[in-house]
């Protein structure tokens, strides 16, 4: 059976790479079920990723009258993985510190599938200790991070805040699902013995 993805789109400007991610893992027959924070859309419209996908784009909690169950646990039960591509500073801090005031935070917290974080952000949003913290925080509950790596960035510095390349972490995805066995392991034990690592990220010396 194909294995199903919750891929969390956040509002940054890294987010159209988001479509390029999708399309990968669709192509590889993985199922992508793209949740999508307010925020993000304003950089990629929902349309372009339901046509990537071929699935409803989840972008609220509210608008679903005719889903009769809570949809943020209907959704974190269906998901082998949850990638968070890009993942802003304030996905990342929510996360660190419980807040679930949308549909993608609330998705991630009731879920006990294995969560992949790629950050995009600022070099100094980046390295900023509250936020050094929190990835922290995320990592020693079982969150594995990659990159985000140094380059250019959209402020036209140059730093570690670029996103992980997309195909790093559409290699990422496919094996940490070649690793799953369902039938064997309970998803809170996969997030357990999930390796604790922080793939790509690249510090200057
Ligand atoms: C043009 C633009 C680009 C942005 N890029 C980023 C980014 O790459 N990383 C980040 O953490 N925030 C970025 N932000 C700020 C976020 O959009 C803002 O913090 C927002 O509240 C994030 O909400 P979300 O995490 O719910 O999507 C950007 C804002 C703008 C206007």
């Amino acid at each position: 059976m194909a294995h199903s993805i919750i891929l969390g789109v956040t509002g940054s400007i890294a987010a159209y790479k988001a479509c390029e991610i999708v399309s990968s893992l669709v192509k590889m027959g993985v199922n992508v079920i793209v949740v999508m924070t307010s925020s993000a859309q304003h950089f990629v419209s929902p349309l372009t990723f339901s046509t990537l996908s071929r699935n409803e784009v989840v972008t609220d909690f509210f608008g679903r009258q005719e889903v009769y169950d809570p949809h943020h646990v209907s959704l974190a039960d269906r998901a082998d993985l949850i990638l968070l591509a890009p993942a802003t500073t304030s996905l990342i801090g929510k996360l660190a510190s419980g807040i679930s005031d949308d549909i993608l935070t609330c998705t991630v917290l009731a879920s006990q599938a294995r969560v992949l974080i790629a950050p995009a952000m600022d070099d100094r949003m980046y390295h900023h200790p509250i936020v050094q913290g929190n990835i922290k925080r995320l990592k020693d509950i079982g969150y594995k991070f990659i990159g985000p790596v140094e380059g250019p960035l959209a402020s036209g510095r140059v730093g570690v805040g670029r996103l992980a390349p997309v195909e790093d972490i559409v290699k990422t995805v496919l094996k940490e699902l070649e690793g799953l066995s369902p039938e064997s392991l309970t998803p809170d034990s996969r997030r357990k013995k999930a390796p604790q690592e922080h793939i790509g990220e690249k510090t200057k010396s």
